[in-house]
This record gives structure tokens, C-alpha cells and sequence, in this order.
């Protein structure tokens, strides 16, 4: 029977009330969640609950009278005579009154953690009780958390992203690898400082307002910050962080992205955008050279004729000064002139960053007519023009803009070089489009595009003309889209080619 009392329970209780202490202590013994053992001076089991039958898988009545140290596993078995022994000569407890955690060993050989408290009972008779808790489980739960704990640090450890928790006042208290990296320093030079301290000055005010964000409303989105390293650098990242609260404290956790690489590519693309860009440029200045240097050529030769005819008149040495004075006031004008095409043509061959200005798009496209000039002089072509008059302007970069209209108006007069004289009109025009855009267009009367060419008019080096380098669409086409704009091709009624682009109007400037 479970929980049998022991011939040498204490006497005198049990003579004062012997059934009903009896039913009680048994009652009680067995209602215990966790297992109450009584063993005597030498180790042999006296009581044995049914919480102890359940943890050591034995009936009671297999133990009882049995030593105890069978319920332990080596080397707590081989030892324990032992340390009955000497507690009873010394009176030095090892484990009595104190709780530990031991292990068990159950009737079917299998091990488990248990804790275990003991206690001594000193009466006519040395009794020792120990109190026993199965904490399979929980060692279970404790290492369950651990793996746990320990995958999401592999995680966290191995996340690309720097990430780092905070307390209330954005103490530093956890950092990962990748966010030492970021901010040049050592796990322990990061813990306990606050993150504001190692962002750049400037963007203290940022965190701040995150952190306030964060509180408030959970989620302060996503900001560029700049973090402040040891060797005077600063590593620009993005910032996101969140808010919680855990057991009771606040709590940030933030993760960091280290900005250098997007940048760094940003900055090859651009590059790569102006190079390309100015090569398209020379490549259009290629086929308008013989036209330029015709440009050129007009104000030089009228200066040379100018002089001469000075010259002249001051061999015959002529009454009055007026006529000579006329001459040179020719040359200078002519000078200026060709002084003038050079101006611009430095201007649109100037190799500079791109620039993100104001451009009046109506401006560019008479520039742009100024520049051709000649080139459609010397191809009989006329220009019709329909500008949209006071037009907002757009953002970009003027001589881009320039670049864009100016290979229309080339390939224009490339395309009707074959058809008859009357024919060749380049018509220009500009207008606001729809959602806040302005659209240009640039349309000729040649004979078109073939379908199966439209689809690669884009791609870089198509061209269908035995000098050209297929450059000029596609580069117009990547500036086009630099400046947030769209740039397509139609056809022109009449059979001939329309270019239009539309460039979004530029915002107001805002005052910060
Ligand atoms: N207005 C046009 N009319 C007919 N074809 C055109 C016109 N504009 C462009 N194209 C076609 O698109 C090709 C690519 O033009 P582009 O990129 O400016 O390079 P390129 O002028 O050096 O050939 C041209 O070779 C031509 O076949
Ligand atoms: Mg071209």
C-alpha cells in the first residue's frame, strides 16, 4: 500500500489521535505533487508516496525496506552509504536542508533530473526526508529555450543587417557582428553607450525623433543616418527601428543597413550615365561637324575679307577714318560670332557632373534650333515650331535636355534627306502633358520606321545608317529616365517619325 506508515512513526502524536492521524498523514502524503521519501539512519526506505511511485515507476511496496540509494544512479549510488555514514559521525550535511538538483533512476533504468530537498527528522529515531520533483520537463523547456535562444542568435549573428537592442534611454545592450562592423568597434566598446553618441552630429536629431516615433506609435519608419567610427569615418546606413516593452522595460530594437555599397553603385551608374552621355554627345558633334566647322568657317572668311579691304584703303590712304572704322567694327562682329559657336559648342561638349536645375524646356529647344542651324540650312530643311507658351519648368539638366532634342532634330534631317526639298520640315513642338509633365516632340516627314525596327530603336548601337553609332536613343532614353521622365516613339500622320518625351514639373522649392 502506498504511503504506509512506518512502525516507528512518533509515538506520542499517534497515541493521542491514532486513526485520525494516521488517515490524515496518509491523505496528505498522497494528495503531495511531488515525491516525499522517509528513510531511516541506514538508508532503507520507510515511506513511499504515490507522487514517488509515479516519478520511479515502482510500487511502494517494492521499495519499502529497501536502501535508497537504488533510486540513484552512480555515482550518487556507489557513494551514498557513505554519506549517511559520515553525516552521522561528523553531523556536517552535504544535502539536508538544502535543496540541489540530483538525478533519479527510475525502475525501467532510465535516468532524469530531479530536484531534491531534504529534511531531517530528529525524534526517538533518525528519520530523513526527502522531498523529490521529476523536472524532466522543465529541463526539457530549459533546453528547448536554449536551442532556441541559440538558433536565433545564429541568426541574428548571421544577419546582413547590423542589428542592436536598446533600453528605455537607448542603451546599447545587444549588437550583432554586422553592426560591430558597421560602427568600427568592438561588442564592448558598443554595450552601454547610447546609439546617438556614435551617429554623426547632424543626425542626432533624426535618431531622436525615431526614438520618440517609436514610443508613440510603434513604427517611425525607415531613415538615412550616418554612424560615426573610430578612424574619423562615416558609414552611411539606414535605420529602422521598433518598440516594446519586455518584462515590464522598454525595449528598441533596431536593425542597420550599411548604405556604402548602394551608394558606391549609385555613384558607377551615374558615372557611367555621364560618360555614356558624353560620348553620345561627340558622336552627335561627329555628324555635325562638317556644318560647324562650315560655321566657323563664314565669320573667319568675312574677317579676313574685311582686313584686306582695310588695308586696302589705308595703302590708297583714303580721306577720313568712317570706312576703316566700319571694317574693323565687321571684324569684331564677326569675331564675336565665331567666338560665339565655340561658346556653345564648349557648353553642350563641356564634361561636367550632371546637374539637377531648372530647365525651361521651350529655352532648350530654341537653343537647340540655334545650334542646328546650319545643318539644316545645308539640308534645306525647315523648321515649324509650336511652343506651348509659358510652360512651368521641369528638373534635369539643361544640356541634357539639349542632347535629347538635338539627336531628334539630327535624325530628323538624316531621315528626309531623300525626300524632295518641300518636304523636309522638322516640326517642334511643346506642351503640358497630363499629371503634371511637359512633353516635347520633334516629328518629320521622312519615311518612318518599320515595325520590326521600333522595338530596337532603343537598344544601344542599332542604327540603320552606314556612319551612325546607334547611340542617340538609347543614351536619350537613359537620360529621359534619369530625370524621372518617359521617352517614346510614334508614328507621325503623314508616314514620318515622332519622338516625344514628358518630364515631370519640377516641385516648388520647399522652405525647410
Ligand atoms: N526620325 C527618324 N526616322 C526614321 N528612322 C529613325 C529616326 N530616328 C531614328 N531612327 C532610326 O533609329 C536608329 C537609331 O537612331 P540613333 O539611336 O539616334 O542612332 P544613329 O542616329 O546613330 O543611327 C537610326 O539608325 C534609324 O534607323
Ligand atoms: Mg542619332
Amino acid at each position: 500500500m502506498p504511503g504506509t506508515l512506518p512502525e516507528g512513526t512518533p509515538a506520542g502524536t499517534a497515541q493521542q489521535e491514532p486513526d485520525g492521524y494516521r488517515a490524515r498523514f496518509e491523505a496528505t502524503l498522497n494528495a503531495a505533487v511531488d515525491g516525499l521519501i522517509i528513510i531511516d539512519q541506514w538508508g532503507s526506505i520507510e515511506v513511499f508516496n504515490r507522487a514517488a511511485e509515479r516519478i520511479f515507476g515502482y510500487r511502494a511496496a517494492e521499495v519499502i525496506g529497501r536502501n535508497v540509494k537504488m533510486l540513484m544512479p552512480d555515482p550518487w549510488q556507489r557513494e551514498h552509504d557513505q554519506y549517511l555514514r559520515n553525516y552521522m559521525r561528523t553531523g556536517v550535511p552535504k544535502i539536508i536542508g538544502i535543496g540541489r538538483e540530483a538525478q533519479g533512476l527510475r525502475k525501467d533504468g532510465t535516468v532524469f533530473p530531479l530536484d531534491i530537498a531534504v529534511g531531517e527528522a530528529r525524534g526517538e529515531r533518525r528519520q530523513f526526508v526527502g522531498i523529490v520533483r521529476d523536472i524532466s520537463w522543465r529541463k526539457q523547456v530549459e533546453a528547448a529555450i536554449r536551442a532556441r535562444e541559440a538558433e536565433l542568435r545564429l541568426i541574428i549573428d548571421n544577419a546582413p543587417a547590423g542589428i542592436f537592442m536598446a533600453d528605455g534611454l537607448c542603451r546599447i545592450r545587444t549588437v550583432n557582428p554586422e553592426f560591430c562592423r558597421l560602427c568600427g568597434r568592438a561588442q564592448e566598446d558598443l554595450l552601454g553607450i547610447q546609439f546617438a553618441d556614435i551617429v554623426s552630429a547632424e543626425d542626432r536629431g533624426i535618431v531622436d525623433e525615431m526614438r520618440q516615433a517609436a514610443q508613440r506609435a510603434g513604427d517611425p519608419g525607415t531613415r538615412d543616418v550616418r554612424i560615426r567610427r573610430p578612424d574619423g569615418g562615416l558609414t552611411p546606413c539606414s535605420l529602422h527601428c521598433s518598440y516594446t516593452v519586455q518584462d515590464e522595460e522598454p525595449l528598441f530594437v533596431a536593425q542597420v543597413l550599411d548604405r556604402t555599397p548602394e551608394l558606391m553603385m549609385e555613384q558607377q551608374v551615374r558615372e557611367q550615365r555621364e560618360r555614356l552621355a558624353h560620348v553620345g554627345r561627340l558622336s552627335t558633334m561627329g555628324e555635325m561637324a562638317s556644318g560647324i566647322a562650315h560655321e566657323i568657317t563664314q565669320p573667319l572668311t568675312a574677317i579676313a575679307t574685311y582686313a584686306q579691304a582695310a588695308r586696302r584703303m589705308l595703302a590708297r590712304g583714303v580721306q577720313g577714318t568712317q570706312d576703316i572704322e566700319e571694317a574693323l567694327e565687321q571684324i569684331a562682329r564677326q569675331a564675336e560670332r565665331a567666338g560665339d559657336i565655340i561658346q556653345r559648342l564648349r557648353g553642350f561638349m563641356r564634361r561636367e557632373e550632371v546637374r539637377s536645375e531648372l530647365v525651361d524646356i521651350n529655352e532648350q529647344l530654341r537653343a537647340v534650333i540655334r545650334f542646328a542651324d546650319v545643318d539644316l540650312r545645308h539640308h534645306y530643311t525647315r523648321v515649324e515650331l509650336a511652343l506651348a507658351p509659358k510652360l512651368p519648368p521641369v528638373q534635369g539638366d539643361s544640356v541634357q535636355v539639349q542632347q535629347v532634342a538635338l539627336n531628334f532634330v539630327r535624325n530628323a534631317i538624316d531621315a528626309m534627306a531623300d525626300a524632295p526639298p518641300a518636304q523636309r520640315v522638322v516640326e517642334i513642338r511643346s506642351a503640358r502633358g497630363p499629371d503634371e509633365t511637359i512633353e516635347f516632340s520633334v516629328a518629320d516627314r521622312g519615311p518612318g520606321i518599320c515595325p520590326a525596327d521600333v522595338e530596337r530603336l532603343f537598344v544601344p548601337f542599332f542604327t540603320t545608317k552606314a556612319h551612325g553609332m546607334g547611340l542617340g536613343l538609347s543614351i536619350s532614353s537613359s537620360i529621359v529616365a534619369a530625370f524621372g521622365g518617359r521617352l517614346w516613339y510614334s508614328e507621325h500622320e503623314g508616314g514620318g517619325a515622332e519622338f516625344h518625351v514628358s518630364l515631370p514639373i519640377a516641385l516648388p522649392v520647399e522652405h525647410a
